[in-house]
């Protein structure tokens, strides 16, 4: 980790705390910084590498989405910033080794979108039973197919989940009160929601499901999870959804299945390559079949995720730059410790070694400075610790704390 200055710790009010929000941030995020008196400026676009470094001098607070890029020179430019929020799910637009050795936190919105895959996938599988997809299609081209077959309700079928983790337990939910039997598998030992059986095994899922949904996340080892085995595997004429990651569907075998009548139906929101902007070229060998729905990676895209993305982040780096909690944060050890008005709080960001608590109380305990509340938590190679004191502690203290060998950053919140 490379070693950086010690962070001035002088105090910041939040009417001194300056927030720069890029990329067309939803106006609920934008409202609540300036609610709680920070400075906002917005931008609606993305800014280039160049165009940030200037932008960013005296910046406290980058909100950023997920193309804008957060380099080592951009932070470089960036003293006074103490934290990232992006207003996104993915943080690799954000340098985090960076980012950490600096002591700046960074935060994102893992959960915000979760219900919106759930819903869409709902829709799906029940579109899917209907074939809603084949009967609108034919009926745009003038074709009146009024027939039951090969139409189904869902209750009392079998949905088969892959991957119990925020959003593959919601949907469990969900899905029993359509009237469905859930079960799932997971690799880690989750928790089974109401009615939801665990199956020990893939095999033993596809074997029973009459609906398989993927909603595993991108570790590397889920690449080409579902191929042409799992496939087979599954029961005659069941559906297969996958709203998760591209790269753990085998597509030309899914392609195969599909054409053979083995799978029934299938919806595919993500794709092993996927278009890099709006309106290139989608290839993919699920193009032109029968009863599959395709949609350009929109599970997680609705409006009120958006609006929540706004809100949550917001609150994040609301709560970091007033009282130091780092609750969800990507990169810096959690500590949530309860703010009291009344006591005065020190933030330390320091490098994880053995002894530097004692080294910090140590300090204070010198200068007559009694701890009230202390919370210390540690992450790899980088420690943090809150503490809270009775009375406001004197510049010395401060200059002695921050120049410790092991101090990051030094921050005064109260
Ligand atoms: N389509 C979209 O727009 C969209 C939106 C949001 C999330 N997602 C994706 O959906 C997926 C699920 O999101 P989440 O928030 O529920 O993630 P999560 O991390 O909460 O859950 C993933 C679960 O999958 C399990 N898992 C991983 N590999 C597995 C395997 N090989 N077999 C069985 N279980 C396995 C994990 O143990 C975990 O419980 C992620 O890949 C995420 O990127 C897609």
């Amino acid at each position: 980790m490379t070693p950086t200055t010690p962070f001035p710790a002088e105090r910041l009010e939040d009417s001194n705390v300056r927030v720069l929000l890029l990329e067309n941030i939803h106006p609920n995020g934008v409202e609540f910084l300036r609610g709680k008196g920070f400075q906002v400026e917005t931008r609606d676009s993305a800014l280039s590498e160049n165009e940030l470094i200037e932008a960013i001098a005296g910046v406290h607070l980058l909100g950023i989405r997920s193309t804008t890029y957060i380099t080592e020179k951009v932070l470089d430019a960036a003293p006074d910033l103490i934290a990232i929020g992006a207003f996104c799910i993915g943080t690799n637009q954000i340098d985090l080794a960076a980012t950490t050795s600096r002591g700046i936190a960074v935060f994102n919105a893992p959960y915000s979108n979760t219900r919106s895959v759930v819903e869409l996938a709902i829709a799906e599988i029940i579109s899917l039973a209907r074939r809603l997809h084949e009967k609108s299609t034919d009926m745009h081209a003038g074709i009146w197919n009024k027939s039951a077959a090969g139409s189904h309700e869902v209750r009392g079928r079998t949905l088969g989940i892959v991957g119990y983790g925020n959003i593959g337990s919601q949907l469990s939910v969900i899905a029993e009160a359509l009237g469905f039997k859930v079960v799932f598998f997971d690799i880690d030992d989750k928790l089974a929601l109401g009615n939801a059986q665990r199956c020990s095994t893939i095999e033993e899922l596809l074997q029973i499901s009459d609906v398989v949904t993927l909603h595993v996340d991108g570790r590397p080892g889920n690449a080409g999870l579902f191929g042409a085995d799992e496939m087979s595997q599954m029961k005659p004429r069941a559906m297969f959804l996958n709203l998760s990651r591209g790269i753990a569907v085998d597509t030309a075998a899914l392609r195969e299945h599909l054409e053979s009548g083995h799978i029934s139906g299938a919806a595919i929101d993500v794709f092993p390559v996927e278009p890099k902007r709006q309106g290139d070229p989608f290839e993919s060998d699920l193009r032109g079949l029968k009863n599959v729905i395709l949609t350009p990676h929109v599970g997680g895209s609705t409006e009120e995720a958006q609006q929540d993305i706004g809100r949550f982040v917001a609150s994040k780096l609301r709560a970091y730059a007033s009282f130091g909690s780092t609750s969800l944060s990507v990169n810096m050890p959690e500590i949530n410790l309860p703010s009291d008005s009344s006591k005065h709080r020190l933030a330390l960001v320091h490098r994880n070694a053995p002894g530097v608590l004692a080294t910090i109380n140590g300090l204070l305990g010198e200068h007559g400075v009694n701890i009230e509340a202390q919370s210390l938590s540690t992450r790899g190679d980088i420690g943090y610790v809150l503490t809270d004191v009775a009375a406001e502690v004197g510049t010395e203290v401060l200059q002695e704390l921050a120049a410790l060998p092991e101090s990051v950053r030094l921050r005064q919140l109260s």
